[in-house]
């Protein structure tokens, strides 16, 4: 990536990421996003898109409100009067949508709860958003309150740590071990005898830095009997290089990290590592989420004089890319739409509209809901590496 591009890259990426953590819609809005994502799927291409048949057009709440040539179609906060509503529950002679199949129940239900909420709009609808979602499976991007009670989508709180009575309060180590045993208890179980100082140390090695104890530092750790034993092991194996090196390697997943630039001629990248050990070094570190996420994204931008930040950006970079492909055009598109993909589904947000829940979603998200971050990355411009094998670069 190069730095002075003309549109602030790294506002605007920090204008999305704070989009991208915002809370989830609240109540009323969320009966509005159900209700219009049904309408754009399967109504919008004749009611407001390409054509607006029956002279209804379902694109904004006043075009609604106007009706069709047979005048009103809907009356807000009573949908049992409405004629939207008995043309979706196929008891009119124009049952809706027209020639094609009946709407399932849950998205008849989100229509009902809509005009009952008195068909509020949060947004126009998308006219061409209608045409692309029709060849979508039926409700793909309708987001119910099921989902909505998600753990993820939760407010955090502090609970209560149950109470722990009798005995058993003896093996009650820290407030984590009252949650596992009151669970175990429900189940008539306890917990299992305490692993020996062998076991012990040999689990949490391999657990922090993935790489099996030393016999010099069982022995040591066995032999440790002073009341801090435990935690000063903790410290020492997350101060470890290897912690980074451990932990690291998720993010290389998520970032499809790779060292040669994929297809046909697979040249080598050798520059992949820089990447690599930024990655590391920033675990190591213990860097804070957010500003992992910013170097990467838009590091160039928001921290010029930093040339971790720099490097950070080979993030945007380290898809499958084909060099000297004869439509340079394609394969900018190719890249384009490759970052977007990334970090549209390597880092979690909750903005629905952008993220949904699962890889194949995220691509046909495309037009409505991936364009906008495509236009950022666009906007960022990047230089193009050539098919000179001695420069390579991530
Ligand atoms: C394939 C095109 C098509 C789709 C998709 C479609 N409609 Fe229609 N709609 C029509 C046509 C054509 C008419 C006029 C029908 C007539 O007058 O017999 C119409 C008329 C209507 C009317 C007016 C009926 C009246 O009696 O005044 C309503 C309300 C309506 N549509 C709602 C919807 C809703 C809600 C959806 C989505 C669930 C939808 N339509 C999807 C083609 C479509």
């Amino acid at each position: 990536m190069r730095t002075g591009a003309r549109f602030n890259f790294g506002v605007g990426v920090a204008c999305l990421i704070a989009v991208a953590m915002a809370a989830p819609a609240g109540d009323s809005q969320g009966v509005a996003a159900d209700a219009l994502a049904v309408l754009e799927t399967h109504c919008v291409r004749c009611h407001g898109g390409e054509k607006t048949k029956g002279g209804l057009d379902l694109v904004t709440r006043e075009a609604l409100l106007r009706g069709g040539e047979n005048g009103a179609v809907v009356t807000p906060g009573k949908p049992g009067a409405s004629v939207l509503l008995r043309s979706v529950r196929h008891e009119t002679d124009a049952p809706m949508p027209h020639k094609e199949k009946k709407l399932a129940e849950v998205e008849i239900a989100a229509i009902v709860k809509w005009v009952e909420a008195g068909t509020p709009y949060s947004r126009p609808l998308s006219r061409t958003g209608g045409a692309a979602a029709a060849t979508k499976p039926a409700g793909e991007f309708a987001i119910s309150d099921a989902d909505r009670q998600h753990w993820a989508f939760q407010p955090v709180k502090r609970p209560t740590p149950p109470v722990i009575d009798g005995a058993a309060a003896a093996a009650v180590a820290n407030p984590i071990d009252r949650f596992v045993l009151a669970k175990l208890r429900e189940a008539g179980l306890g917990f299992s005898p305490a692993a020996s100082r062998e076991t012990l140390i040999r689990r949490v090695t391999f657990d922090l830095i993935g790489l099996p104890a030393t016999p010099v530092e069982i022995d040591g750790f066995v032999r440790d009997e002073s009341p801090g034993a435990y935690e000063a092991l903790i410290d020492r194996l997350l101060a470890s290089p290897r912690y980074g090196e451990r932990w690291g390697r998720h993010w290389l997943d998520l970032a499809r990290y790779a060292e040669t630039d994929g297809f046909e001629h697979d040249a080598v990248r050798p520059h992949s590592w820089r990447y690599r050990d930024y990655v590391i070094r920033s675990f190591n570190a213990d860097k804070p989420y957010d500003r992992f996420v910013r170097e990467q994204v838009a590091g160039d931008e928001l921290w010029p004089e930093d040339p971790d930040a720099q490097v950070a950006t080979g993030f945007n970079l380290l898809g499958p890319d084909m060099v000297d492909s004869a439509d340079q055009v394609q394969r900018r598109h190719n890249t384009l739409n490759d970052m977007t993909d990334t970090t549209a589904a390597g880092v979690p947000r909750a903005d629905p509209g952008v993220r949904a829940v699962s890889r194949p979603q995220v691509r046909t998200a495309g037009a409505a809901g991936l364009l906008p971050v495509t236009g950022v990355f666009h906007a960022g411009g990047v230089r193009t590496r050539t098919a000179d094998p001695e420069r390579g670069g991530a």
